[in-house]
């Protein structure tokens, strides 16, 4: 693991027992983003900030950008712009409604490229980590490190395809007319509540593949990394990278499939 990875992880650990300690039966929503549906509370800043300080102490030169608090710009040094890009919790819903899928994200940039990331998913005990060529791993207490690996060579109509829908209604009526189309020929659909977990599930072949419309590059950041070191593909449609636009991930045979049955329904569209 490489220097940013420890620090990353050590510091996802840290804000993740800071949540699982201080997370109440239900917490409240102290206030509504782009919807109603789109919900913040007093421990995802707590835990943006409780990051932000760590980072801040460690590394005073880099660059963060974490969703609740925005971006502060970073200076240039002999390893380069480093970026810091953070998900305090990913997967918000889940965390008030007490279901287990949300995670502290965290990822690594160096000159614009993601060197490392984590995912650390506190209510299952799991910690997923990748440096960029080094593989990626899931990591648990008291049992030994497991390396990751996509499934391969899944065709479309045995896939188990994870997605998730965005805060905006419009655009949640596309993502369902999308649905409509994508169902009746998969496997089946998971909507897990969190972009990190769900590429992580794709890192580990607990799904086979994920599509979103409306992810952000903290959703995003590590948890691409870590689908990829385990053999996967991330990207747009198209040939274009990841992005809010879509992001479409899976074993490099499913990814073209996928991304061949998403093509003419157009979900990057806004009704
Ligand atoms: C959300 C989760 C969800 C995805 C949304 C994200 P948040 O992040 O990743 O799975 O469908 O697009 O915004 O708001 O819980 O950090
Ligand atoms: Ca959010
Ligand atoms: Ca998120
Ligand atoms: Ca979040």
């Amino acid at each position: 693991m490489t220097d940013f990875l420890w620090l990353a992880a050590d510091i996802a650990r840290e804000a993740g027992d800071m949540l699982l300690a201080k997370r109440t039966a239900r917490p409240e929503a102290i206030e509504t983003k782009s919807s109603r549906t789109d919900v913040v509370t007093a421990l995802d800043r707590a835990s943006e900030e409780l990051i932000r300080q760590r980072v801040r102490a460690e590394r005073p030169h880099d660059a963060f950008l974490g969703e609740e608090e925005g971006e502060t710009a970073g200076a240039e040094t002999g390893e380069g712009r480093v970026r810091w890009i953070v998900d305090p919790i990913d997967g918000t819903v889940n965390f008030m409604y007490g279901l287990p899928d949300w995670a502290v994200s965290i990822a690594v940039e160096v000159d614009g490229e993601v060197v490392a990331g984590v995912v650390n998913v506190p209510p299952r005990g799991e910690l997923y980590a990748a440096a960029k060529g080094g593989g990626a791993e899931l990591l648990r207490e008291g049992v030994a490190a497991e390396r990751l690996r996509c499934t391969a060579g899944v065709p479309l109509a045995e896939a188990l395809i994870a997605t998730g829908f965005g805060y905006l209604p419009e655009r949640r009526a596309v993502q369902a007319e999308v649905l409509t189309r994508v169902l009746p020929v998969v496997r089946d659909i998971r909507r897990g509540g969190s972009c990190a977990v769900d590429l992580c599930s794709v890192a580990a072949g607990r799904v086979d593949g994920y599509y979103e419309r409306g992810p952000q590059i903290w959703d995003f950041a590590a948890g691409g990394l870590i689908a990829v070191e385990a053999g996967a593909r991330i990207g747009g449609l198209n040939g274009r990278p990841q992005s809010r636009k879509l992001t479409l991930c899976a074993a490099p045979g499913l990814f073209q499939d996928l991304h061949d049955l998403l093509v003419p329904l157009n979900p990057e569209r806004d009704l």
